[in-house]
């Protein structure tokens, strides 16, 4: 699970400092996603969860009359993003289920990989759409199943199990029940993300294979020890880990992934949805603005 409040401090931080490595890692996905985002209409956009703004970033240089805003919850990747200053997009830090665009209401709202985190995903999407233009477009990508992205479970041999999470309080018979915990596998099952879009409909999916490149340069297998040792889910564990242990863990993860080694890269196959949505004006239940 990753929560909202670890973007706020460890894991924000982490993805803050490797945002290099990051936007790396999603490269091959983010030509999708923007191709994807091409096809819609839209003059005022919305980036979800913007992180360190390469998604913001790009369709700001691809739509000059548009304006494009970026929201995240991490002050950490806000900031980076600020700090690349490459164009005119506007960076917000708040949260997602809260933001409303002092400048106006978005009329396309993307994400990379930053709605899969929600506390509360139908209430999120409900305001989305809620503080939307009429007809919004809402275009997203999302992780497929775990077993269709072997890296995610590539150290796992290396850690104890994980101690169960503590079970969350029983919902109130209006609450959802959500099957599945905030994390980057939350969003895999098709059924389960159409449950959660409150406020939109015309729900699609598009399934994206693509090249996760976790390690390149001059030495691509300690490239990618220490992209894991900050990102993805083998980072929480070697934190947790005694620091006496942590170089032979390091050293046993090298091992692993000199055997990904091709071509002067350490890379793995991935798996996504690209999820694309209409707001359903019908159901608006928190008008705003
Ligand atoms: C996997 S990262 C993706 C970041 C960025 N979109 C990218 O492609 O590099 C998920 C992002 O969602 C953000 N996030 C998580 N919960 C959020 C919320 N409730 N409101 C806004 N942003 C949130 C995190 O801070 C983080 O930047």
């Amino acid at each position: 699970m990753t929560s909202g409040s670890d973007w706020q401090t460890r894991v924000g931080r982490a993805w803050a400092d490797e945002w290099r490595r990051t936007d790396r890692s999603f490269a091959g996905l983010t030509g999708h996603l923007l191709a994807t985002i091409a096809d819609q209409p839209g003059t005022r956009v919305l980036d979800i969860g913007c992180g360190a703004g390469e998604l913001t970033l790009a369709v700001a240089s691809a739509r000059p009359e548009a304006s494009v805003v970026g929201v995240d919850v991490s002050g950490d990747l806000i900031a980076t993003a600020q700090a690349r200053g490459e164009c005119r997009a506007v960076f917000h830090h708040g949260d997602a289920g809260q933001f409303v665009d002092p400048a106006g209401k978005p009329d396309l709202l993307i994400s990379r990989h930053g709605v899969m985190f929600f506390a509360d995903p139908p209430a999120v999407f409900r305001h989305l759409a809620g503080s939307a233009a009429p007809g919004a477009r809402l275009v997203f990508s999302c992780f497929r199943d775990p077993a269709e992205n072997p890296w995610a479970g590539l150290f796992a041999p290396l850690f104890a199990p994980a101690p169960p999470e503590p079970a969350p309080p029983e919902p109130a018979p209006s609450e959802p029940v959500l099957a599945f915990p905030p994390g980057p596998f939350a969003f895999a099952d098709p059924a389960h993300v159409e449950r959660c879009l409150t406020g939109w409909c015309d729900i699609r999916f598009t399934p994206v294979d693509f090249r996760y490149v976790a390690g390149a340069g001059e030495d691509p297998v300690a490239d990618a020890v220490g992209f894991f040792s900050r990102i993805g889910p083998a980072a929480a564990r070697l934190a947790a880990t005694d620091p006496a242990e942590r170089g032979d863990v390091q050293a046993n993860m090298a091992a692993i992934l000199q055997d990904h080694l091709r071509d002067g890269e350490v890379a793995f196959p991935a798996a996504a949805w690209i999820v694309t949505a209409l707001s359903d004006e019908g159901t608006r239940a928190n008008p705003l603005v």
